[in-house]
This record gives structure tokens, sequence and C-alpha cells, in this order.
């Protein structure tokens, strides 16, 4: 007989730890107040359990600290760039890295390099800074989807893959030269942080090859996406992660990459690009905004962090656990009977707020709503990905929908517990049992752009007797 353990425990022990911010009712109703009901305004001493990104917010390991120590911070050739340059070619196979200080940078530089206004740059989903990058470059992103992404509730292991008809009809129709790259986010994380499968990302290869397009990936959450791949994309059972994301990045020919997600580092990213031409140009985009082409972004400690978080994030055993910890959390949501989009993704559970609060028109921010209250309630905080988020608009300038209403919490890697996510789901079972007592949002102040960062708002109707808050009435302790 041999034991045969079914919980699938964190393959690290826990060395150094940080206290959580403990705060009273009153003093989050405070805290809201004065952050105008945005939890992007909250200190973060004010948070009790911080699900607000997965970026940057990760632990590192022993291994990173100590190869911290060893960081060259030469100027021009460092040791530390040769060494994170390696491993971003041992794992991409593209020839040019160039390392940037987050995943923005790595954006801006290939797109103010080789974009011209005018353009469309076709995605499954752009992410809020690719979207505005563009945007500000006067370039369209368009989200092309599979239908089946946009459903939460219905169950399909890729959702996060692009519609390849639909990008066929898009070439058709404005031609090629309008199209001067095409973009695919791995893991899709305005859709759920739903994977891409490999006979996907092969389609829109293919497709690309055929016009002569650049495909661009993503590349943020890469290992996360492999490992949804080997677990469940027939015939890749067998393959190692690496091996996966080798096969995934050899389809394009090159990617924008935030380390702050699966490089296991809380700063930095890179570029990296197959061909000499482009890469020539985003290097003299990149050093009078970014740095010298050894360090750019980033410092050589940082990657020093990298080249080994690179390595790290690819062990099964670790993408296992990772990806239980947003299935055990989903599953525990659906549990108490509150809708999700199905199944959880790589790094976070999307709570369909619009369906949760369907008291709530979208452009009352069902999404945003919802993070105040669960704050408020529980001290977790948490991001919507809405139509606060995208900020999409119509041909008139007036607000559009996003295609849902999604309140995302996101969990930060080697950082939280199972007991922790399980305080999450009781709060999230409290505030959907209360659901009714969430009012609709209005804004006090809304930046032009990137709006759900600065933006502030006030409740929807006249304010309760306890000041900002809808929870008035509610008997909860404090935590
Ligand atoms: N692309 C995707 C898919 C992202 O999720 C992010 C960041 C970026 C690009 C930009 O990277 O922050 O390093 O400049 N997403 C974070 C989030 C902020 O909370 O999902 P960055």
């Amino acid at each position: 007989m041999t034991f045969q353990p079914i919980t699938p425990i964190e393959p690290f022990r826990i060395k150094s730890v940080e206290p959580l911010g403990h705060t009273t009712l009153a003093e989050r109703q405070a805290a809201l107040e004065r952050a105008g009901l945005n939890v992007f305004q909250l200190h973060a001493e004010e948070v009790l359990i911080d699900l607000l990104t997965d970026s940057g917010t990760g632990a590192m390991s022993a291994a990173q600290w100590g190869a911290m120590l060893i960081g060259d911070e030469s100027y021009a050739g460092s040791r530390s760039f040769l060494k994170m340059e390696a491993q971003v070619r041992k794992i991409t196979g593209y020839r040019h890295v160039l390392p940037t200080h987050q995943g923005r940078a790595a954006e801006h530089i290939l797109f103010s390099a080789v974009l011209t206004p005018g353009s469309i740059v076709p995605s499954n989903t752009h992410f809020d800074t690719t979207r505005a990058n563009l945007q500000l470059l006067d370039v369209e992103a368009r989200d092309l989807l599979i239908a089946a992404g946009r459903q939460p509730m219905l169950e399909h292991p890729f959702k996060g893959n692009l519609d390849v008809a639909r990008l066929e009809a898009l070439i058709a129709e404005v031609g090629r030269e309008r199209i001067p790259l095409v973009m695919m986010t791995v893991t899709n994380n305005g859709g759920g942080g739903q994977p891409v499968s490999l006979a996907n990302l092969r389609a829109v290869s293919a497709v690309c090859r055929r016009h002569a397009i650049p495909f661009i990936l993503d590349a943020c959450r890469f290992a996360e996406n492999a490992m949804f791949i080997k677990l469940r994309e027939p015939g890749y059972a067998d393959h190692s992660p690496l091996e996966i994301a080798r096969a995934m990045f050899a389809l394009a020919d090159g990617c924008t990459m935030s380390a702050k997600k699966d490089g296991l580092v809380n700063i930095g990213g890179f570029l990296a690009l197959n061909d000499d031409v482009w890469a020539e140009r985003c290097r003299n985009r990149m050093i009078p905004i970014e740095g010298f082409p050894t360090y750019g972004g980033m410092a050589g400690y940082d990657m020093e962090a990298l080249a080994v978080g690179l390595e790290e994030v690819l062990d099964p055993r670790y993408l296992l656990y990772r990806l239980d910890q947003a299935d055990y959390l989903g599953g525990r949501i659906l549990a108490a009977g509150v809708p999700i989009v199905r199944p959880t993704g790589g790094h976070a559970v999307f709570i369909d707020a619009g369906a949760l609060l369907d008291h709530l028109p979208w452009h009352a921010f069902p999404g945003a709503a919802l993070s105040a209250y669960l704050y408020e309630v529980s001290g977790v905080r948490s991001c919507e990905i809405g139509s606060l988020l995208f900020g999409l608009k119509h041909p008139d300038g007036s607000d559009a929908p996003a295609p849902n209403e999604l309140l995302r919490l996101a969990i930060p890697r080697r950082m939280y517990t199972r007991s922790h996510l399980d305080y999450v789901a009781e709060a999230v079972a409290y505030v959907a049992a209360h659901k009714r007592e969430i009012r609709g949002l209005r804004f006090t102040y809304e930046a032009p752009v990137l709006r759900h960062f600065t933006a502030r708002f006030e409740w929807e109707g006249e304010p309760e007797a306890s000041g900002v808050g809808s929870l008035a009435s509610a008997a909860v302790r404090s935590v």
C-alpha cells in the first residue's frame, strides 16, 4: 500500500513572514471614504488580504534573494544581463532580449517603434496597458476572442482562444497593410485568466505567416498557460512545461513580458524579438527612455532574480499548486452560489459581478461596487475587470459596456495559504447573501486614460447613516 495524498500542498516552506493589515469596520469605512470608494486608492496597510493583482506581489524564493547579492551593476555588459538573456533565450528561442522596467514599457517601446497611426492590432483580448499604449498612438486595439470566452459559466478548456475566422475576415476587410502585427495574450487576463491552446496559437501563427504579419505574444503568464496545455490539450500530458512554453514561443516572432507575473519577481520585464530590423529600432527607442540595452529598466540584482524566477516558474509541482489555488478558491465561491468565470483561470477567480448584482446596470459599475463592498465587509481587496477598467467607447465618444462585468480576485504567487483563501471565500459568501444592499457607483472624478486607477466615486442614491457604505445595517464582526 502506498500513501496517496489528495491535498496539493504548497511545494515550499515559509522562511520569512509579514503581518496582515487588520482593521475594524469603522476604519475600513473611513479608508473607503478617503479613497473615493476606489480600492486602488487604499493604503496597503488598510488591506487584510490583498487580491488586487498578481503583478509584482508574489514572494521570491531564498534562491532568488541569494542571487540578488551577486547582481552585477555594471552599466554596460553586466554579467547579470547575460544570465537573464540566456534564460529568456532558452525559453523563448528569440534572438534579441531587451530588458525593461515592466511589461508596459516593453509594449510602449515595440508599439512606438513599429506602429503607425490608423493601423489595427488584433488580439484575443488586449489588457488595459496594451490597449492604452495602442490608443495613445492612435492605433485601434481590436479584440477577437472566441464567443465562448465571453460566456462566464460556459465550460470550455481554452476560453482564451482567438477567433481565427474573424481574424481572416478582418485582414480581408481592411487589408494586410493596416495590420502591422497580431498579438495574443497568454493567459487571457481580461477574459478570466483563460488559457490559449497550442492548436489555436498554431492556427493564428499560420494566418500571420501566410499574410507576412508579425505575431507577438503578450507572455506575462506563459508558464500558467503552458501548464493548462499540459493538463487539458490532448497530446501534451507527457511534455514538460518548458517544452510546451518553447512550442508556444516558436509559433510567434517575439513577445512582450511583464516579469512581475510569471517571472516571479517584484519588478521587471522584457521585449524579445527575432527580427533584426525591429530589434534595432526598438533598441534605439529604448536607450533614451529605459536605459542602455544591457540593463534597460532593471538593476543587475533584478535581472539575477528574474533569471532564477524563470527557472522556478516552470517547475510542474509549482504550477500544479498554482493552478490549484485558483481552482480551490473558485470551487468554494461557486459552492456558495456565486457565479464565476468557469473553469477557473490560472492567476485569479473572476466573479461574474454583472450576474450577481443583477439589480445594477453596467454603467453603475457592478464589479467596482462589489469590490468596495467586499473591502468594507472583510478587508479583502479585489479588482474590477469590466466597463470601468476597459473604458470602451462608442464611435460618438460615449461609454460602451465591456463584454462582462467581472470582479477579479487575483492570487499573488507563493503568498497566501489555503486558510487565507478560505477566509476570502467566507467573505464573498457573506457579500453575496447581502447583495441587495449594494448600490451602484457614480463618478465624482474620471481621468481620460486608465481611469480605473484614479477614479473617485459616490454611491448612487442617498448616502446612508454610516456615511460611506451601504453596510450600515449589516452586523459584521471586525477582523
Ligand atoms: N499584459 C497583461 C496581460 C497584463 O496582465 C499586464 C499587467 C500587462 C500586460 C502590463 O504589465 O504591469 O508589468 O506593465 N497586469 C497587471 C494586472 C497590472 O493586475 O493584471 P506591467
